[in-house]
């Protein structure tokens, strides 16, 4: 579903990926971790090329792009095959839990104001926000606002999910029923990305972890060999200082 060819990007004189490959097939839920300014928030953004590598190349499903030959034509279309999911929710203050999710249909994908609301209130449902689909933003949870970004991420009908770092700005109680509904879109089979502290989340939902430092993927595997064998020294440094219950 998504193959990631020997990326790298700088910013000014920092090299932040070097030389990042990666492949996940469909229905693979991956969780990425690692330090702070490991480059994990770059690595997602490139996959659909908010952030343009300098170096390398991207396919989701059928649209591949390489750095340096990327036409605005690509872009949209590698674009419309991931949908993201931020730290910071990114919702219109001035508009409702529902008109979030349709906004975008009606305005980018040419959708009825009937049709948008069916699909934003089917998704509200699936989230289980029915009941605040008029509210304003300002009226939730930051639980609330997060699963009502969840739905506004799935309602173009992505291929794959990048979430990043979906539950870190929430306040403790809040975190469970998000991955609630990370939970559930796994269980429904769709590709995800996903960079997270969660550890209870990599473990028991990821098939594959991946940890990432210092630009570049030191080791991945699956959640019980990482956890309980890291190969490499970082990786176990890293894992000590982590919270698994
Ligand atoms: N737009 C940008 N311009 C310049 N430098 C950037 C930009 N985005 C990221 N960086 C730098 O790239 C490095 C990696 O950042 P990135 O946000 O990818 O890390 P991260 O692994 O997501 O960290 P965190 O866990 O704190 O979110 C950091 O040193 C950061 O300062
Ligand atoms: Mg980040």
């Amino acid at each position: 579903m998504i193959s990631v060819r020997n990326i790298s990007k700088s910013y000014g004189a920092s090299k932040i990926l070097k030389g990042v490959s990666l492949d996940i097939k469909p229905g693979e839920i991956v969780t990425l971790i690692g330090p702070s300014g490991a480059g994990k928030t770059t690595f997602l953004r490139t996959l659909n090329w908010l952030a343009s590598p300098d170096e390398g190349s991207v396919r989701i499903g059928d649209v591949e792009i390489s750095a340096g030959h990327a036409r605005p034509r690509q872009i949209s279309a590698l674009r419309a095959q991931s949908s993201m999911v931020f730290q910071h929710y990114h919702l219109f203050h001035n508009k409702t839990a529902l008109e979030n999710i349709t906004e975008s249909l009606i305005v980018v994908h040419k959708k009825t104001r009937a049709e948008a609301d069916e699909i934003g209130i089917k998704l509200l449902i699936k989230v289980g926000m029915q009941d605040k689909m008029h509210e304003y933003p300002s009226r939730l949870s930051g639980g609330q606002k997060q699963r009502v970004g969840i739905a506004r991420a799935l309602a173009v009908e992505p291929k794959v999910m990048l979430f990043d770092e979906p539950t870190s700005s929430l306040d403790p109680e809040w975190v469970g029923e998000v991955l609630t509904v990370m939970n559930q879109i796994a269980d429904e089979g769709m590709t995800m990305v996903v960079v997270t502290h969660e550890m209870r989340f990599a473990r028991n939902v990821s098939k594959r972890i991946v940890f990432f430092d210092d630009g570049a993927i030191v080791e991945s595997g699956a959640p019980e060999q990482l956890f309980q064998n890291p190969v490499h020294e970082r990786t176990r440094q890293f894992l000590s200082k982590e919270r698994f219950d």
